[in-house]
């Protein structure tokens, strides 16, 4: 009968009444919204996805620059008919490490989450130098400019500083060598000592010249090593026999 009386307070006052649905509302939404801000709470772990290369970094910064994905999206979405197209549907892993995610919302090119190992270095930069030249309908922009200007890699230490900020598991030793990374993946494979470089990030990792011209490295080359590490980190094929062989 007494907590019925007091019901009755709260059913006749607005105000507290008011107040009582906020609170409940804010318990509520505490507990469903907060166990998201630990990221292992809502991304399985992946095996294969690790940080990029601070060469790969150099060429995600340059995507973002230039707006690529005003254009281009990066999410394969698991319906059959972009399966066919782009490959295995994305996972949540694969982008954990993008800050800011390149999801993007638009296609006006195809989606981009999986073009690693699809085209050649050479395509690339005759690609992105005249798109014409390859896919004579395209409306893509040419950005023959990034052939010609050096990539900016000496402050890349403080990028991999500042994503570890956020939770990107990059060490003090890649901070440390990051300069020294982005050259030995760049250059030409007899030129430069690459073995700390794939120490740090894997065998897997491509280390070579990009762009032909091993006399630089320019933006063309972070781009490209960007471009060529995007939807390659995860091994599916062992994930597609089983479906396959599944009756
Ligand atoms: C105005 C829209 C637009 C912008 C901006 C744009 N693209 Fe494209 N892109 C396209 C279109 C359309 C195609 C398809 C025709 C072609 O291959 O050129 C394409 C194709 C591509 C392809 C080939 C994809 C495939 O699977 O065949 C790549 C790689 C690519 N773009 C990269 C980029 C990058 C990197 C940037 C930013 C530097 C960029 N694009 C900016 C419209 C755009």
């Amino acid at each position: 009968m007494s907590f019925i009386k007091k019901h009755e307070k709260l059913e006749k006052n607005s105000i507290l009444l008011l107040i009582s649905i906020i609170v409940a509302v804010l318990i509520g939404g505490v507990v469903e919204v907060i166990p998201l801000f630990r990221t292992e709470t809502v991304i399985e772990p992946v095996k294969g996805v690790r940080p990029y290369t601070p060469l790969e970094l150099a060429g995600y910064n340059i995507y973002i620059r230039e707006g690529c994905y005003n254009c281009h999206s990066q999410q394969v979405r698991p319906l059959r008919d972009e399966v066919a197209r782009y490959g295995h549907y994305s996972l949540a892993a694969e982008s954990m490490y993008d800050h800011p995610f390149q999801w993007g919302s638009k296609r006006t090119g195809p989606d981009l989450a999986r073009v690693g190992g699809k085209y050649s270095d050479e395509w690339h930069v005759a690609h992105m130098v005249e798109p014409r030249d390859v896919v004579p309908e395209s409306i893509m922009p040419s950005y023959s400019f990034l052939l010609h200007t050096g990539a900016k890699i000496d402050d890349l230490g403080q990028h991999l500083k500042t994503l570890r900020i956020v939770g990107v598991p990059y060490t003090d030793e890649m901070i440390e060598n990051a300069e020294k990374d982005a050259i030995a993946q760049a250059a030409p494979a007899d030129k430069v000592d690459t073995d700390g470089f794939h120490g740090r990030y894997g065998e897997k990792v491509l280390a070579r010249d990009f762009d032909g011209q091993p006399e630089m490295i320019s933006e063309m080359d972070a781009l490209i090593a960007y471009l060529q590490v995007l939807g390659t980190m995860v091994d599916f094929k062992s994930a597609e026999e089983v479906e396959e062989s599944a009756p």
